[in-house]
C-alpha cells in the first residue's frame, strides 16, 4: 500500500521553481533523450492541459537540505475531454522502490478521472519492464506496439490504456 510506503513524501504541483531540480533527475535517469528544460517550460506553460507534479521530501536530518535535494520524482498528464496521456514519470535513484512512483501515478490516474477523461493512455520501452509492472498492478492493459519508437528504430513502445471509468466505478481487476 503506498499509503504505508514512501513516508514523508507529499506530492505537490510542478512549479517554475522545481524545474532546476526536476531537470537534474531529467538527465541522469533519461540520459539518452532527456527533455531540454524548454521542454518542461512548455509543459508547465499549458496550463489547461496539463498536470504536472512533484514529489518532495521532508528532510530526515536536522541539517537543511538544499531546496533540490528536497525533490525525489516528478510526473505529468496531458488531458483532452476525449483521453489523457502520461507524459512522463520518474523517481531519483536513490529514492525509487519506496513507492514513490506509486504514489506518483496514483496521482495522475486521479487527476485524468476528476477531469473527466474516460481512459489514460502511455508509452513504455518494451524492455521497460519495472515501469510496466507499475502501469499493470493499476490495471493498464496493453493496447499495441509501435515497432522501433525509441533510439533509432532499435526498441519498441508498448502502447498501454486504463479504462477510468471502469477504474472509477471499481470494476478494474488487478492482474
Ligand atoms: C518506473 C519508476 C517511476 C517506478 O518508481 P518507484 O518509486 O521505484 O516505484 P515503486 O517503489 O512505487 O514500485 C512500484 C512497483 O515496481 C516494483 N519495482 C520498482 N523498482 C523495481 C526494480 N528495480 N526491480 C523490480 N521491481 C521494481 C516495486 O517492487 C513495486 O512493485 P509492487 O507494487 O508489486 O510491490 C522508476 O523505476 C523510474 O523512475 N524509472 C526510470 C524512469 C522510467 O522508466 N519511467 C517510466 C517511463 S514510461
Amino acid at each position: 500500500m503506498a499509503s504505508t510506503l514512501a513516508a514523508g513524501v507529499a506530492i505537490v504541483p510542478m512549479r517554475w521553481w522545481h524545474l532546476e531540480s526536476v531537470f537534474h533527475i531529467e538527465e541522469d535517469i533519461f540520459s539518452d533523450e532527456p527533455w531540454t528544460p524548454s521542454m518542461f517550460w512548455s509543459e508547465l506553460a499549458e496550463y489547461e492541459t496539463r498536470s504536472y507534479f512533484v514529489a518532495t521530501a521532508e528532510s530526515t536530518t536536522s541539517v537543511p537540505n538544499r531546496a533540490d535535494d528536497d525533490i525525489v520524482g516528478y510526473a505529468g498528464l496531458c488531458v483532452y475531454p476525449e483521453e489523457a496521456f502520461v507524459q512522463t514519470i520518474a523517481v531519483r535513484r536513490d529514492w525509487q522502490r519506496q513507492g514513490v512512483g506509486t504514489l506518483l501515478l496514483r496521482t495522475l490516474i486521479g487527476q485524468a478521472s476528476s477531469r473527466g477523461a474516460p481512459r489514460l493512455e502511455l508509452e513504455v520501452r518494451a524492455d521497460n519492464y519495472v515501469a510496466q509492472h507499475l502501469y499493470e498492478t493499476h490495471g493498464f492493459r496493453r493496447v499495441g506496439v509501435r515497432k522501433g519508437y525509441y533510439q533509432h528504430g532499435r526498441t519498441d513502445a508498448v502502447l498501454m490504456s486504463l479504462d477510468l471509468l471502469r477504474h472509477h466505478s471499481g470494476n478494474e481487476r488487478r492482474p
